[in-house]
């Protein structure tokens, strides 16, 4: 008897949990199917031997459980966030786990995604042309790759795009020419590629452009910059950006820094302007150009300016008395040029904190117990050629 009842309780739980067990079934394939195939092709351009076991990658066992299903305990642990619903895959942010491979094309089929970050890892090859398809993408991040080959041009179709940050990679060739096209770009950095070429129009949602350590070349053209109302940071250091700086790059309506060091910027041509008073400029470089002529004196009038460096350029005259004065400058760097003249003295009263170097010039009279006299001018001879 009791071998019998404890069966039937064993038959009577079978009841239960089998009805249990497929719904959980159900749930496994909640996933839809598109999603399932590019994670899986996702996953196998990834070399095998690049997926430690401690990774996200490890974690997707697509015999074992429904990417998108909850809670995940085994499987899935990380690398993807799916919809409220578990049937579309809305983030692929994986893990910098050292992973190398490419990118494969079906990624175009995570119709859903928002965020692709592949960041800090080791993804080579091209970005696919068919990335375009990511009509919802936000964010694009595959910053410290070796993606190589050219930014297709079917990017500039992404209108949902937030933010993209591609640099540290080995991308080539000219940036496309409708970048402007990218209708609701804050941030854009493209910083330590082999980019070339001129800098296009650009999306006028920018706040942030940091084009850093490229070959990009050409004059900074008014063009490319028109409209970018909210544009607070410049980052264009290290190119080949020649000719001269116009006044508008400085009067941007909400520029605060602006690095173009080391390109070969010929002039500086900055004008003072009323709307100059309202400027939120703190920062701004222009070491390591071929800059000829006087120092700006106009960028004295900027009253936010906190930070200047001018350094190693080919500029003379003298150093305009206005900076010594002014309250807001903290560093003042001035060294390597042809300066001359006398050194304005309320740049070594105790009031005044500067930091900086007014060193490797023509000046006369630099007291050499100040740290902006170092290092010390240039011999009088090659002053006088210069
Ligand atoms: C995936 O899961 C299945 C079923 O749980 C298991 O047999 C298989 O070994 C797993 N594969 C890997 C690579 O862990």
């Amino acid at each position: 008897m009791a071998a019998a009842a404890s069966s039937s309780i064993a038959i009577f739980l079978l009841h239960i949990l089998i009805p249990t067990i497929a719904f959980l079934d159900g749930a496994k394939s909640l996933t839809s199917p598109s999603d399932i195939a590019a994670l899986k092709a996702f996953k196998s351009a990834v070399k095998p031997s690049s997926i430690p076991p401690w990774s996200c990658l490890a974690t997707w066992n697509f015999s074992a459980a429904d990417p998108c299903s909850t809670p995940r305990r085994a499987f899935f642990t990380c690398g993807i966030l799916c919809s409220a619903d578990a049937t579309r895959v809305t983030q692929l942010t994986l893990d910098p786990a050292g992973y190398s491979g490419t990118l494969t094309p079906l990624i175009s089929q995570l119709s859903h995604l928002n965020t692709l970050d592949l960041s800090d890892n080791a993804f080579y090859g091209s970005i696919p042309y068919s990335i375009s398809s990511l009509s919802g993408l936000q964010t694009l991040n595959l910053r410290t790759n070796s993606f190589s080959g050219s930014l297709p041009s079917s990017v500039v179709s992404l209108r949902s795009l937030e933010s993209i940050d591609l640099s540290y990679n080995s991308l080539s060739g000219p940036l496309p020419k409708s970048l402007s096209s990218l209708s609701s770009l804050q941030r854009l950095d493209l910083s330590f590629n082999k980019l070339s070429g001129p800098i296009p129009r650009l999306p006028v949602t920018l706040i942030e452009l940091a084009m850093k350590g490229n070959s990009l070349s050409g004059p900074l053209q008014k063009d490319s910059f028109d409209g970018l109302a909210q544009l607070e940071v410049i980052e264009l250091s290290q190119n080949s950006l020649s000719g001269t700086l116009e006044p508008w790059l400085l009067l941007l309506p909400s520029i605060q820094q602006v690095d173009l060091a080391n390109n070969g910027l010929t002039r500086a041509n900055i004008a003072a302007s009323p709307s100059v008073a309202d400027s939120n400029l703190v920062a701004v470089d222009l070491g390591f150009n071929r800059i000829e002529g006087n120092i700006p004196v106009s960028l004295a009038s900027y009253p936010m300016l906190s930070a200047l460096s001018l350094r190693h350029n080919r500029l003379r005259g003298g150093i305009p008395v206005e900076f010594s004065k002014k309250q807001t400058l903290r560093r003042l760097f001035l060294d390597g040029n042809f300066l001359s003249g006398k050194p304005p003295p309320a740049f070594f009263s105790a009031e005044t904190a500067f930091s900086g170097s007014l060193g490797d010039n023509c000046l006369r009279g630099c007291p050499a117990w100040s740290q902006l006299c170092v290092p010390s001018q240039k011999p009088v001879a090659i002053c006088r050629q210069a």
